[in-house]
């Protein structure tokens, strides 16, 4: 199982468009699982999903290839690891791809729980997909973030390891060089200003032909 974590240090740069993305390109041949660990809840709100794995109802809907699971719980000021194991540990089971669709907190319970959950059966590397605005300070605080999160999987396990796989820069209005210090196994993916998205918003639209080819990208090197 290949498990990928997309992540970002500010709110509304793409994070839900790259999972949803890459989760639909991936699903045709494989079985995909998003789980939505974010605040924001997007990807739980489009398919009207209201509840979450810790309350037990309402938390998932399974379309044959893609599944979408709600950890992110609106009331959370606590979690419980032993209250999801069963249920999760049947659903990452059952999954060639978790992509997980993080909000902008990380040092959160459900976070920790989360990767406790899933290391304390499994020892695939998280691939971690970073997603920024073009601004320099937002690269910079996601960057800031990546090496948090990393550092995060590492002490969730003796084996747990993060990869960063992209840094992807999204919603760039015009053509220029983006300085990054770190280095993403695949290098950095800059996705223009779509009207098209921002105006229907990503679950109205084609999914954006970089995230398209990110997908290939994973899908015939990400083993
Ligand atoms: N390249 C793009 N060009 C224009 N609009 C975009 C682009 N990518 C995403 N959007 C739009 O920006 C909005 C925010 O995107 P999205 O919900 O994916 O962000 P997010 O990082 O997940 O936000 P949150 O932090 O709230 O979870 C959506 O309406 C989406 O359709
Ligand atoms: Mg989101």
């Amino acid at each position: 199982m290949i498990r990928i974590a997309v992540i970002g240090a500010k709110g509304g740069v793409g994070k839900s468009t790259v999972v949803n993305g890459i989760a639909k390109v991936l699903s045709a041949r494989h079985r995909v699982t998003i789980l939505d660990i974010s605040s924001s809840r997007t990807l739980c709100n489009i398919h009207g999903i209201r509840g979450s794995l810790e309350d037990g109802h309402d938390y998932m809907i399974d379309q044959g290839n893609l599944k979408i699971v709600s950890m992110s719980s609106q009331l959370s000021s606590s979690f419980n690891l032993s209250k999801i194991k069963d249920k999760y540990d049947e659903i990452i089971s059952e999954t060639d791809y978790l992509i997980i669709d993080y909000g902008v907190h990380i040092y959160d319970k459900i976070v920790s729980g989360e990767m406790l959950a899933f290391y304390g059966v499994k020892s695939d590397p998280t691939h971690v997909i970073a997603v920024s605005s073009p601004q320099e300070f937002v690269i910079m605080s996601t960057e800031k973030m990546i090496e948090s999160y990393i550092e995060l999987v590492r002490n969730s396990s003796d084996s747990a390891r993060g990869i960063l796989d992209f840094i992807v820069i999204n919603m760039t209005r015009e053509e220029r060089n983006f300085k990054i210090n770190s280095k993403p196994v695949f290098g950095m993916l800059i996705i223009p200003f779509y009207r098209d998205l921002s105006f229907n918003g990503f679950w109205n639209a084609d999914i954006p032909k970089e995230i398209v080819n990110m997908a290939k990208m994973i899908e015939d090197n990400v083993h």
